[in-house]
């Protein structure tokens, strides 16, 4: 029989989901440069067995054999979910199927258990903030989390051991390492994931937050990434991301057709960078969605380098505007850059998207065709106008 390795991530506690080391993007949006887990975990209590979350597509087989291998499945009494999206609950038909568990969700969670994974009416209990499960010597408590980061989610609380499994809040797609310090670049990954899932759902993540921080904890476990057995640090870099806390920092994006948008950015960056100002150069052509999504998080500024096409604004450009509008980043300020051939438009375009964003336009400039002296000019008073904004 297959024989799987299984991390006792704390007494009688085995992470049992499953590492996709091949997904290359999720949400058919942003890419994954290490892949992705779906961390699911079984807790071994004196008098009952529960199952914290399942995994995603193509991994049923999988959990299905590292619970065998640690318990008959036919003991495991309860399986806990904390959040019904695909990536935790395509595994629920599957567990269902070859268990007797009753599945554990908030009242939203079980019409979707039903509806999304199948899950039979007369095995769903319905929990409420603050109910608890006895495992035996075991005791979960549930917290209703909602739009952390579907309406129905919540976390569970192992009490005994502090241990919080928190789903996607505290989530990083990585496939490779159990613990924090098994991944190199962790913040940065915790950071991207961050921006993509959480960032738009700030609101939340501050109720959320609170929750957490009413918690005495010794590990937290998401189910997206490694465990953290010293939650002091990523703690801290969650309260400083929901507050939208922003550096001295610019995200410049851009495109370029002949070069004149890009002489237009590269007077504006270096003029930025001459007064301070970190900035981060993305031409989208090249760039990394992942790591724009990370910028974000903390940028106090974005500055928009936009040629015209046909009288409109460049397609690409419109298409990051509108990401950066539905991630909703705690970014103050713009300036928009434009080239143009032999017609306007694209600017008033821009201007409006990010107005629509709420986010002060510092000032928008357009020039026809590549930027001449008096352009240099303008683009470095911009700069200086921007930075001043910024301090
Ligand atoms: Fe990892 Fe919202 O699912």
């Amino acid at each position: 029989m297959k024989s799987y390795f299984i991390p006792e991530i704390s007494k009688n506690i085995f992470a049992v989901g499953a590492k996709d080391y091949n997904r290359t993007i999720f949400d058919a949006l942003i890419p994954l440069p290490r892949g992705t887990s779906f961390n699911s975990y079984l807790v071994k209590g004196d008098a009952r067995n529960a199952l914290i979350d399942s995994v995603g597509p193509g991994f049923e087989n999988e959990i299905m054999g590292k619970i065998s291998q640690l318990i008959d499945p036919s003991k495991l009494d309860c399986l806990i979910m904390n959040h019904a999206e695909p990536d935790h609950g395509t595994a629920i038909k599957t567990i269902m199927s070859n268990t007797n568990a009753t599945l554990y969700a908030t009242e939203k969670g079980a019409s979707m258990a039903a509806r999304f994974h199948g899950a039979p009416a007369d095995r769903i209990k319905i929990i409420k903030d603050g109910d608890k499960l006895d495992l035996g010597g075991k005791t979960l408590r549930f917290i209703e989390a909602p739009w952390l980061h579907w309406p129905e989610t919540m976390f569970t609380y192992l009490e005994e051991q502090k241990i919080l499994f928190s789903c996607d809040f505290f989530g990083a797609h990585v496939a490779y390492g159990t613990y924090e310090n098994d991944v190199e670049n962790l913040n940065s990954l915790a950071k991207s994931y961050f921006s993509e899932i959480m960032m738009p759902l700030r609101a939340f993540c501050k109720k959320g937050i609170e929750k957490v921080n009413a918690l005495e904890l010794s590990m937290i476990a998401p189910s997206h990434g490694p465990v953290y057995r010293d939650p002091a640090k990523i703690l801290g870099h969650y309260r400083d991301w929901i507050a939208g806390e922003t550096k001295k920092k610019a995200v410049v994006i851009y495109v370029t057709m002949w070069n004149s948008t890009e002489e237009m950015v590269k007077i504006m960056v270096e003029s930025l960078e001459t007064n301070g100002i970190e900035v981060k150069l993305y031409n989208i052509i090249n760039a990394e969605t992942d790591l724009l999504a990370e910028d974000l998080v903390d940028s106090r500024a974005v500055v928009v380098g936009a040629p015209t096409v046909l009288g409109s604004l460049h397609p690409l450009i419109m298409y990051n505007l509108n990401l950066i509008k539905l991630l909703k980043p705690p970014i103050k300020y713009a300036a928009i850059l434009n080239s143009y051939g032999w017609g306007k438009g694209a600017v008033k375009q821009a201007v409006e998207i990010r107005e629509s964003a709420k986010i002060e336009i510092v000032g928008a400039l357009e020039v026809n065709g590549p930027p001449l002296a008096d352009d240099q000019k303008s683009i470095i008073d911009l700069a200086s106008q921007l930075s001043v904004k910024m301090a």
